[in-house]
């Protein structure tokens, strides 16, 4: 039985695809939640360079939307030099609308969408 509240959404058809409604959310469908790992990781920590995931991989996308706002510069640096340690080659990175790159790193990226700071690691 779908919610009163989220029947109009989920009418529109596409979420069905990929979300189950429960309640008066949605949750990931199963066949996806398999495919996704979650962890803990502390962004401000110097004891790893990166989130442990990434050793075995780099990562295709970053979002981290309303985070870096509550660090200093110095943090933020450390943190975008991990985020960009974390990225493959070519992968994106999303950040809030109020957190810019900052010149550390910036030369590392291209603007995909300014607007919305989405990034795109160089290739090198
Ligand atoms: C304002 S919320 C933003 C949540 C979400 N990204 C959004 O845009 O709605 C800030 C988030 O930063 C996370 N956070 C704060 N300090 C952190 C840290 N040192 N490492 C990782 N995440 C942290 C908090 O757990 C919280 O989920």
């Amino acid at each position: 039985m779908i919610s009163a509240a989220i029947a109009p959404i989920y009418l529109l058809g596409f979420l069905g695809k990929y979300f189950d409604p429960v309640a008066d959310s949605f949750r990931v469908k199963p066949p996806i939640r398999k495919m996704v790992n979650l962890s803990r990781d502390d962004l401000t920590s110097t004891r790893t360079s990166s989130p442990m995931e990434s050793v075995f991989g780099e990562f295709d996308i970053i979002l981290c939307r309303n985070v870096l706002i509550y660090f200093n510069k110095e943090l933020q640096n450390q943190i975008m030099n991990k985020f960009l340690r974390s990225l493959a080659p070519g992968g994106y990175l999303v950040l809030g609308i109020s957190e810019p790159l900052g010149n550390e790193v910036e030369h590392q990226f291209s603007v995909v969408n300014r607007k919305n700071r989405i990034y795109k690691k160089r290739m090198m």
